[in-house]
């Protein structure tokens, strides 16, 4: 009884800094003529969300006692590019969704081309506001673990990660490919699990974790990434739109093979914990545990929205 209530304390905490390390590096200065994005970038920065992947990222460094500020350019740079690739989701081209985090989506209240710029725009200042963590090192060391952080960052952002998903995403859906399992699960690894992947790696290359825990971190994103997607698939048949912020049923709408419409809903459901159960076997064979990293994949695995 107490074990869950610390945790769910623990997770407004940790989400509560995530959203002032947005505010402080997402908040737009000197408008001119381009004001009109820059307010949609806030309008979807701080539309609320849950702040998983910055969250994920602040506790890799914690694990691997990292010290320091250079994280929080990371943080809200992970959470711009997650917000970007939503406003393109849900775009009449894309998803055709209307609602996100409980707001009418970029492209209803500002337009399909602001949509799209908005989208431009965020991608872009991720990479500045990563940058600006060059600006606080102060050894060798911190500046070529900053530079690793960029690469992981571009990659999983890119062709080879979240950007590569919803490509192949997107074309099976437009030609109605009946996708089997192992084409779903590339989707899933790419569009969702890249993102978590990345911020698992970063927060311990920051903190100067080695080669092999990094790449461990990898492997339990990927699992952790594909539990969340079965997850999301599941809560667009079973949720609600009051409590996800967006709108339910968008995958049958779209006609689209999902993780339900593959295995129904109720192998769907147990994989979500057989994914969760390996992510866990990864974490394990790192030399330091984390009781909150492991309290949040068990909310995770029963997660509303
Ligand atoms: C939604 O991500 C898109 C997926 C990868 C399934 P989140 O569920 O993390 O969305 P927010 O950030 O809480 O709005
Ligand atoms: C999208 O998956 C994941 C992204 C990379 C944005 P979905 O299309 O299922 O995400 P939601 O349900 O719209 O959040
Ligand atoms: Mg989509
Ligand atoms: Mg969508
Ligand atoms: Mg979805």
């Amino acid at each position: 009884m107490v074990k869950p209530l610390r945790f769910e304390e623990e997770l407004k905490n940790r989400k509560d800094h995530a959203e002032a390390v947005l505010k402080e590096y997402g908040t737009m200065a000197d408008p001119a003529y381009q004001k009109i994005v820059m307010e949609a970038m806030e309008y979807n920065l701080f539309a609320g969300g849950k702040r998983l992947r910055p969250i994920l990222m602040e506790e890799t460094f914690r694990m691997f006692c990292g010290t320091g500020k250079a994280i929080e350019s990371f943080m809200a740079a992970i959470e711009m590019i997650h917000t970007y690739s939503l406003i393109h989701d849900d775009l009449p081209a894309m998803d055709n969704d209307d609602y996100r985090r409980g707001r009418k989506t970029t492209h209803v209240v500002y337009g399909e081309d602001m949509a799209i710029l908005t989208g431009d725009a965020l991608l872009n200042y991720a990479f500045e506001t990563a940058a600006k963590a060059f600006d606080l090192a102060a050894t060798e060391e911190e500046m070529k673990r900053i530079a690793s952080a960029l690469q992981i960052l571009s990659k999983k952002a890119g062709i080879y990660g979240m950007v590569g998903g919803q490509t192949f995403d997107v074309e099976a859906e437009d030609q109605n490919l009946p996708l089997n399992e192992e084409q779903m699960l590339f989707i899933f690894k790419l569009k969702t699990a890249a993102l978590i992947e990345a911020s698992l790696m970063i927060g311990a290359v920051l903190a100067g974790a080695d080669a092999e825990q990094v790449r461990l971190l990898e492997e339990a994103g990927e699992n952790v990434g594909i539990a969340f997607q079965i997850r999301d698939d599941i809560l667009d048949v079973t949720g609600t739109q009051e409590v996800l912020g967006k709108p339910i049923g968008s995958d049958a709408k779209n006609n689209k093979t999902t993780y339900v419409t593959l295995k129904g809903l109720e192998q769907a459901e147990a994989d979500v914990r057989s994914y969760t159960d390996r992510a866990r076997e990864c974490l394990k064979r790192l030399p330091n545990g984390s009781a909150f990293l492991d309290s949040l994949l068990t909310y995770l695995t029963d997660r509303i929205k």
